[in-house]
């Protein structure tokens, strides 16, 4: 098939992408679908970053072969030994008997674990380590381990001949490659939610690990990224990269206030409507307002991590915290969303006790700060609970300034 591109005159894109998967890694919508992205470097050796999912294998098979042009495959680097991007190196190691894998030791371990191999491909592996380089002729690739930037093994490669880092799962989104495979062939700056969604929920519990592999980029130069899903990057590296710098530190790009709720006869969104209103009529601006029993958390995850202040309200439910709102709680902890200011607005018809659960559960996340102003609806905000919406709009504010 000769849906490849050429990103150099020498490095050839030959990923592939599925418009109908419903669910990434059985977690999060794909709507727009996902690319899977996989490259193949035509030097004095020819060299294969990563393979792709078992969803477009046949796609990816005929595009490495139209790329080798009848040339041999020499190398395959394995960035990262997840099955979306490796379900392919049994088969290609079987298609290409002289290949040598090249990965670290611990990819080494998953890639035998992965295809229960015993002893097959034993002479295949070619293992590197930090800092190690592998000279194809014109170019010369340097490892980067970058672990846990999504999983334990995970490298990463530079190309220090055309200057491109294979970033692996990092600066990577959601959504297909649609013929356009550079960021300077579509609107780049609308797709930034969606680079924010993957990264956020994907990687985001993870923000000291980036901030290493980001500190390690600051002293190379980096003219275009290739990563694992998503657009090729090179016009907008310096945005993604600063990008990445707030979500990997946990720094609100939105002075404001997300309020996610969860109502089952109406009273507990309208009182969270009523805090929207107070506050804007305070001049609040970009106030953003989520069902969490109607929208996927991925989404509502994405956009925490940019709000500087999140309240989160909920109907007592069999005496807990609403069943969705309790995972999107778990969700949070999990991506240990820090440097937030909470609050808490409960309902209950006659034991309200999910604000005190909510307030204890986020409180167990490091650099968080708590507003002491708690509003309790019984079943339908009366005069006082009114008030103390009042309250809880003055307290934010006060917090906002
Ligand atoms: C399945 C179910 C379980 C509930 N469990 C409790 C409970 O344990 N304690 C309580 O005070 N209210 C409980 N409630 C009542 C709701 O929390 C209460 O009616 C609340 O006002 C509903 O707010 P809403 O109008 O936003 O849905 C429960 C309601 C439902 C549907
Ligand atoms: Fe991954
Ligand atoms: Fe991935």
């Amino acid at each position: 098939m000769e849906n490849t591109r050429n990103i150099t005159e020498d490095l050839i894109y030959i990923g592939a992408s599925d418009r109908k998967i419903a669910l990434f890694e059985s977690v999060y919508p794909v709507p727009n679908g996902i690319s899977y992205n996989s490259y193949l470097l035509k030097d004095n050796k020819t060299v294969l970053f990563d393979t792709v999912d078992k969803s477009v294998e046949e796609s990816f098979f005929e595009n490495l072969k139209y790329a080798l042009g009848g040339k041999k495959l020499d190398y395959m680097i394995i960035n990262h030994m997840e099955p979306d991007h490796s379900a392919m190196i049994k088969r290609t190691t079987e298609l290409y008997p002289d290949i040598k894998i090249v990965c670290n030791q611990k990819t080494k371990q998953l890639i035998c674990q992965f295809f229960n191999l015993e002893n097959e491909f034993e002479n295949k592996f070619q293992i590197v380590k930090e800092g190690d380089t592998l000279n194809t002729g014109k170019h010369e690739l340097t490892f980067v381990m970058a672990p846990m930037v999504h999983w334990p093994e995970v490298m990463v490669t530079y190309d220090k001949t055309d200057k491109i880092l294979f970033s692996a799962d990092a600066f990577g989104s959601f959504g297909a490659i649609n013929g356009n495979l550079f960021d300077d062939e579509v609107d780049f700056a609308s797709l930034i939610p969606e680079y924010g969604r993957y990264y956020t929920n994907i990687v985001g519990k993870y923000g000291m690990q980036v901030n290493m592999l980001l500190n390690k980029a600051k002293n190379i130069e980096i003219k275009t990224i290739c990563p694992l899903h998503g657009l090729v990057i090179r016009k907008n590296i310096e945005k993604i990269v600063e990008k990445y710098y707030n979500w990997a530190n946990y720094k609100s790009s939105k002075k404001s206030v997300l309020i996610a709720y969860t109502s089952v006869y109406g009273s507990t969104q309208n009182t969270a409507e009523i805090l929207a209103a107070k506050l804007a009529q305070k001049g609040i601006c970009d106030i953003k307002m989520y069902d969490v029993s109607m929208t996927h958390d991925s989404y509502i995850i994405s956009d925490i991590f940019e709000y500087s202040h999140i309240v989160l309200a909920s109907t007592t439910y069999n005496n807990g915290i609403f069943v969705n709102m309790e995972n999107l709680i778990n969700e949070i902890i999990s991506h240990n969303i820090q440097n937030k200011i909470w609050a808490f607005i409960e309902n209950g018809s006659w034991a309200p006790v999910c604000g005190d659960l909510m307030r204890e559960k986020i409180s167990q996340i490091k650099n968080t700060t708590i507003l002491d102003k708690k509003v309790t609806i019984k079943s339908s905000p009366d005069k006082t609970a009114k008030e103390d919406i009042v309250k809880l709009a003055e307290a934010i504010i006060n917090s906002l300034n």
